[in-house]
């Protein structure tokens, strides 16, 4: 998921200053029907990872979903119903998946820009090919996720990760972005924040402005939903939950119970501001959820009417459970700031118990940890 992290106000941001004019506007159709009025497309256009990280689903719950490529057709039917019939007006090509695993990558995105949408990709940058079609294709946004600078700190949230592979990859694409001259392209490195891993921001950090990359940090999070739920109502693995309680700087718990406190939001955007279609076309609830077998799959999107799609999504049962405990604000935090100031005192609180994340973050907080915190 975009989640994660990073649909609206973050991604949204990135996107060129004509895209992000349209976006201010509702696509028509949808809103005079009362209903949703979604502005990005999300599409899995591969139906696999070669990474197993374990906050991810593809690490921490199997192979139940589609594998295999989407074929360019079929991509090119989604993105001309999505464009003439809700108006969307970004595409992201990645929600559970690795984009650079499809051979006809820069065709996709060549796909997109052809629209005039905007196009984003992230990636785990293990596996780089095409690099120069794919920026001559033209996309706005490409971020490269990792999680630490050294081998034994990144492979452990990064799971079959190679370090030194993605700083390659890095030294390589700054090298064809300056080549091809190609300005448009914003790249940025985002870097997951768990609590083994705060002093390898810094050497990250630099590495990437060196090359002329953007720099962005997140609290790490756990997904996806399904497996969020379990962690809250208590039907997790005991060494599952174990992973969760000892790996994350933001405590999970913790801070869905924050999320809670939070009443002044009723409308989730990840459900009307968003399509989300996985690598066979079928359209998914939204991008938190990842079992694709059962009722949060929604249909085939090309087949599906926007009553459809306004039907699916309205009075959902994944919702309710969701709705339960604000999860949906749990996973957009940093577009509220009431709740981003929150996650930050929560996660920092709990860096304070860490010595490693107490040296590098030399924080007040942290100076006040009694004597027998300091372990
Ligand atoms: C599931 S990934 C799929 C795309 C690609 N494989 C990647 O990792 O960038 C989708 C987005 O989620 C972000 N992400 C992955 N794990 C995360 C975590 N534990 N907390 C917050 N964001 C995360 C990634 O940075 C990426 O932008
Ligand atoms: S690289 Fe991306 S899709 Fe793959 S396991 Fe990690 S977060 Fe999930
Ligand atoms: S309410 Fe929860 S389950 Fe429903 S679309 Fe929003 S994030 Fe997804």
């Amino acid at each position: 998921m975009h989640l994660w992290r990073a649909i609206n106000a973050r991604v949204v941001s990135l996107l060129p200053v004509g895209i992000r004019r349209r976006l201010a506007k509702p696509a028509s159709s949808y809103a005079h029907n009362g209903g949703p009025t979604p502005k990005i497309l999300t599409v899995d256009i591969v139906g696999a990872c070669n990474l197993r990280c374990p906050s991810c689903p593809v690490g921490n719950t199997g192979p139940v979903n589609e594998k295999g490529l989407m074929s360019t057709e079929l991509f090119q039917r989604i993105i001309n119903k999505a464009a003439a019939e809700f108006g969307i007006c970004g595409v992201l090509l990645f929600n559970w998946t690795e984009s650079l695993l499809h051979p006809q990558l820069p065709e996709f995105i060549r796909i997109v820009k052809r629209k005039k949408l905007g196009c984003m990709l992230s990636s785990n940058l293990n596996v780089m090919r095409n690099i120069e079609d794919i920026l001559k294709a033209g996309p706005d946004q490409f971020r490269i996720s990792l999680s630490g600078f050294s081998q034994s700190v990144y492979g452990k949230t990064h799971l079959h990760g190679q370090i030194e592979r993605v700083k390659e990859n890095m030294r390589l694409l700054a090298a064809a972005k300056k080549r091809l001259r190609a300005k448009k392209t914003k790249i940025s490195v985002y870097f997951h924040k768990y609590r083994h891993n705060i002093h390898e921001i810094e050497p990250m950090k630099r590495f990437a402005q060196e090359l002329g990359f953007l720099f962005e940090e997140t609290w790490a999070y756990y997904m996806p939903m399904e497996k969020l739920l379990l962690l809250l109502e208590g039907g997790l693995p005991e060494e599952e939950k174990r992973f969760v309680n000892e790996q994350f700087a933001l405590p999970i718990v913790e801070s869905v119970q924050a999320a809670k406190q939070i009443h002044d939001v009723s409308r989730c955007y990840l459900l009307e501001d968003h399509l989300v279609v996985n690598v066979k076309g079928d359209l998914a609830l939204c991008c938190t959820v990842y079992d694709m077998n059962g009722l949060n799959n929604l249909g085939h999107f090309v087949d599906m009417s926007v009553a459809d799609v306004q039907r699916a999504k309205s009075r959902h049962p994944t919702c309710d459970a969701c709705a339960k405990h604000n999860i949906f604000l749990h996973y957009t935090y940093y577009d509220l700031p009431k709740l981003s100031q929150m996650y930050e005192e929560l996660a920092l609180r709990n860096l304070a118990k860490t010595r490693s994340a107490r040296q590098v973050l030399n924080l007040p907080i942290v100076e006040n940890q009694p004597a027998s915190a300091n372990t």
